[in-house]
């Protein structure tokens, strides 16, 4: 059985990481790299957004070459064997089973969240979200004329959880749609079945539909949970349920914009493209080549990955740990670590730490002031730099 309790610490290797796939990665500057690129240079280590330094899985490579020697990159729809590669992932890997039918191919899953905003509910809707939260939940509503309705996580000593009283009172006749985030981006936190059938129970009391976006489902690091798709739990308000999947987090295929939304009811499926206004494209050949291959064939490289992760959440555990004032708690998915740095004193611990030559995403974009979020999945030595530059971004600040 699932549950909420947050991982037990992994045991902290003293050497660095030795795994050849992962000790690492080419130089991405300048290569139009949008992590690399925002504070190109300056002496600044960019650990902000949600992408990896590491080259992809050699086997998703490999489909790549395959598509670019086919040499033709005319317009493509799902390609026969995408919808079933995506239906055997989720079966092997959450028990989840789904009908291949229904997945829609997107170029990425913020369009599929925008595409759902004007799908599911009208204009001065809202739609519900639980912060803090990966920046376009907060934005994306008013893009489309629906305002957005935040309900903010609890912190408990030991775990991040719902907070059921706060959400029994956000809810009004206008609210028509829960955007979930699940794992949640950025605190790493694991939604419980529990936790889902509560909010498949809330949202069929409220006339709700639910959408859950689980592009981090393949990266959870606590290895006494697994991911439980909202959508397979057993209840009527579940099973409407649109998810929004994507192989981009786990490979680190952000730049080829392919995504899946599995949408259970065929009357929406045949809506969603016109949803879109004519602004989304259709998902370029080789995404769709990459995505097949990293479901099919990813399994071996991701659960290397995972090891690499679990060891630096370990350092980041440690580190953080040293320094007075900040505090976390260790993500059970994602490589995200949400650092709350209020205890420091330090007013804008952004601004603290590009001075000290590290570039983590700001607080403030999530919805929380106070806090930076640091993304780890990078080769260890770098890791290993990035956390003392952290050190310094505090320890200076406090003897001030
Ligand atoms: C929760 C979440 N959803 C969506 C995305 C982006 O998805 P895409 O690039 O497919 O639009 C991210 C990227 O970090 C994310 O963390």
């Amino acid at each position: 059985m699932l549950d909420s309790r947050p991982p037990r610490s992994t045991k902290l290797s003293t050497k660095l990481a030795t795994d050849p796939l992962f000790a690492s990665c080419p130089d991405r500057r300048g290569t139009g790299s949008e992590k690399w690129d925002r504070w190109a240079g300056q002496e600044i280590l960019p650990m902000w957004v949600a992408d990896m330094d590491f080259q992809t899985d050699p086997v998703i490579l490999e489909a790549i070459h395959g598509a670019v020697k086919h040499g033709v990159f005319g317009y493509t729809h799902e390609p026969p064997g995408f919808a079933p590669a995506l239906a055997e992932h989720l079966l092997k890997r959450h028990g989840w089973q789904i009908d291949p039918a229904s997945v829609v191919g997107m170029p990425g899953v913020v369009n599929g969240l925008a595409i759902t905003a004007r799908l599911l509910t009208e204009p001065g809707d809202e739609i519900l979200t639980f912060t803090p939260i990966y920046p376009p939940f907060l934005t994306l509503p008013a893009l489309a004329g629906r305002r957005c309705k935040q309900v903010a996580l609890a912190r408990r000593q030991d775990r991040w959880e719902i907070d059921w009283d706060a959400l029994a009172a956000a809810v009004s006749p206008t609210t028509k749609l829960l955007w979930l985030c699940h794992p949640h981006n950025p605190t790493g936190m694991v939604f419980s079945p529990n936790d889902l059938l509560g909010l498949a129970e809330f949202a069929e009391r409220h006339g709700l539909r639910i959408v859950s976006d689980e592009i981090w489902a393949d990266l959870v690091l606590d290895e006494t949970a697994g991911h439980l798709p909202l959508a397979a739990i057993d209840h009527p308000a579940a099973r409407r349920a649109i998810t929004l999947v994507a192989p981009s987090k786990t490979w680190n295929l952000a730049g080829l914009g392919c995504a899946a939304g599995i949408v259970p009811e065929a009357h929406l499926r045949r809506q969603w493209r016109g949803a879109g206004g004519g602004l989304v494209p259709m998902v370029n050949p080789l995404g769709y080549a990459a995505a097949e291959a990293a479901w099919r064939h990813g399994d071996p490289w991701r659960q290397r990955l995972l090891g690499l992760l679990r060891e630096h959440a370990a350092r980041v555990e440690a580190a953080v740990s040293q320094i007075p004032g900040l505090a976390w708690l260790p993500p059970r998915a994602t490589y995200l670590a949400w650092i709350d740095c209020r205890g420091t004193g330090v007013a804008d611990p952004f601004a603290a730490c590009l001075a000290a030559g590290l570039g983590p995403s700001d607080g403030l974009d999530f919805g929380a002031a106070g806090f930076i979020r640091l993304n780890f999945a990078c080769p260890t030595s770098r890791l290993e730099t990035g956390l003392s530059r952290l050190k310094t971004a505090f320890s200076a600040l406090s003897t001030d």
